[in-house]
């Protein structure tokens, strides 16, 4: 049964998140505040297990709670950068293998599913190489907007900025939490900096372990990159990190398999 104290503190840790940056108190409650801050400087109080604003609720139930949430989410809206309609993710809550890119492009926006345009039917088919439907994986963006570009976008797309991927990295944090898989492939260099926070690029990144939030992190190539560039070299180094991924996860690799584009 949580605290009064830590039922404030979820209380306003939701707020904030939300992106509330004042609100009015009495002296009561400023008074309690205070002595709670106060006693916080001498003893700092342990953590409690689960994360303040994600109260106890099973998998779906959070997620249900995350895109409520996603939909009105301030610390984006108030950039004025993104554009309005939100896309949250599809897929497998209980799924072992996440896959998380950058940002929805104008067919995700259109049909409010990430990856559902030229470079999600990649990604598609890459998952069928696996032996994977898009329903055994959790496929999501670190970007929930699709990155504005004035009046006259049409279908045109950019990556997300730094401001944008800030603003909304807590919500793919949460959702890495609440999934719990045992792997993560960041497709991309925007999404390696929304879930790594790292500066470098794929080519750097790639072919290595990596880390975030206690998950293992492969990063590799965006399939939009596949697109644009036909080199075998680019496909097979692609398909390399999805044999690590297969391998991680224990799952079966034919000789065909361990062969394409070779
Ligand atoms: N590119 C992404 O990174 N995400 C999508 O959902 C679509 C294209």
């Amino acid at each position: 049964m949580p605290t009064l104290k830590q039922l404030a503190v979820a209380t306003l840790t939701h707020l904030a998140e939300s992106g509330c940056e004042r609100m009015a108190v009495d002296d009561e409650a400023r008074g309690i505040l205070r002595q709670w801050m106060l006693d916080a400087r001498k003893t700092p109080e342990p953590r409690p297990a689960a994360q303040p604003s994600e109260p106890e609720m099973s998998v779906e139930e959070k997620l249900v709670y995350l895109r409520r949430r996603a939909a009105d989410w301030k610390p984006a809206k108030r950039l004025g950068t993104l554009r309005e309609t939100m896309v949250f993710a599809v897929g497998n809550p209980r799924a072992r293998l996440m896959l998380v890119g950058e940002a929805p492009g104008y067919e995700e926006e259109r049909q409010g599913e990430p990856f559902v345009g030229p470079a999600g039917q990649l990604l598609t088919r890459i998952l069928g190489a696996m032996g994977l439907q898009r329903s055994d994986v959790y496929i999501s963006n670190v970007c929930k907007f699709r990155p504005s570009m004035g009046e006259n976008q049409g279908t045109a797309n950019r990556a997300p900025n730094p401001e944008e991927l800030a603003a909304c990295s807590p919500l793919i944090m949460a959702e890495i939490r609440a999934i719990q898989p045992e792997c993560i492939v960041c497709l991309g260099g925007s999404s390696a900096k929304g879930l790594l926070g790292t500066q470098q690029g794929v080519s750097a990144l790639r072919g290595q372990w990596l880390e975030c939030q206690g998950v293992p992190v492969r990063v590799t190539y965006h399939p939009s990159y596949l697109l644009r560039n036909e080199a075998l070299s680019a496909r097979r180094a692609l398909w390399e990190d999805m044999l690590a991924v297969m391998q991680r996860l224990q799952m079966p690799i034919s000789e065909k398999q361990q062969n394409y584009f070779r």
